[in-house]
């Protein structure tokens, strides 16, 4: 892995990333970001690759944060909290993502409306009772998954 790196790979497969042994070694110094699918309704890297990521000091980056604007967003419960913001859905799952430090979201907007209501969810702070009721709606995982990705 050291040699890919050094001969300028800047993409690595996860499978090897995240491997026993894989690529602690290298990590610190070489990896600016583990970019993962990570979203309410994925949130498999919550088990093992969050944590692990966490521990070795490197920023997870969540591609498809709001779930690529599906089905996800029409979720009650999910609609329930950004109506007690006074904000969307979406925003709602940007802000979910974006309790942790080391978690940086990257929505996709083509709709300038979309970019501004992404930025300002950066503002927006989740309450106690806003992660239960999205931890009740989108469960945590419970054993390790297969890391998902589009
Ligand atoms: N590393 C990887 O393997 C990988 C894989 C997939 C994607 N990515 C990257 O991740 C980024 C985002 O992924 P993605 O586009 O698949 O999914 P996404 O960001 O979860 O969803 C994008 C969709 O959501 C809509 N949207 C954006 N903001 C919204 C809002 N505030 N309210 C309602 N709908 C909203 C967008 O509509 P409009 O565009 O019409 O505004 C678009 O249809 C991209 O930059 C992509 O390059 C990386």
């Amino acid at each position: 892995m050291r040699l890919g790196i050094e001969m300028g790979m800047t993409l690595i497969d996860t499978a090897q990333m995240y491997a026993e042994g894989g690529a602690e070694e290298v990590v610190g110094d070489a990896i600016a970001t583990s970019q993962v699918l990570y979203n309410l309704e994925q949130r498999g890297i919550e088990f093992d690759v969050l944590p692990w990521s966490q521990q070795q000091r490197l920023p997870t980056m969540a591609y498809c944060p709001i779930g690529q604007g599906g089905k996800m967003l029409a979720n009650a419960l999910l609609k329930q909290v950004a109506a007690r913001h006074d904000v969307t859905p979406a925003q709602v799952a940007l802000a979910w993502i974006l309790r942790q430090d080391s978690v940086i979201a990257i929505p996709k907007a083509v709709r300038p409306e979309h970019v501004r209501l992404n930025a300002q969810a950066a503002l927006l702070q989740l309450e106690a009772g806003d992660l239960e009721a999205l931890d009740q709606a989108f469960r945590a995982p419970q054993h390790k998954q297969r890391l998902a990705m589009v």
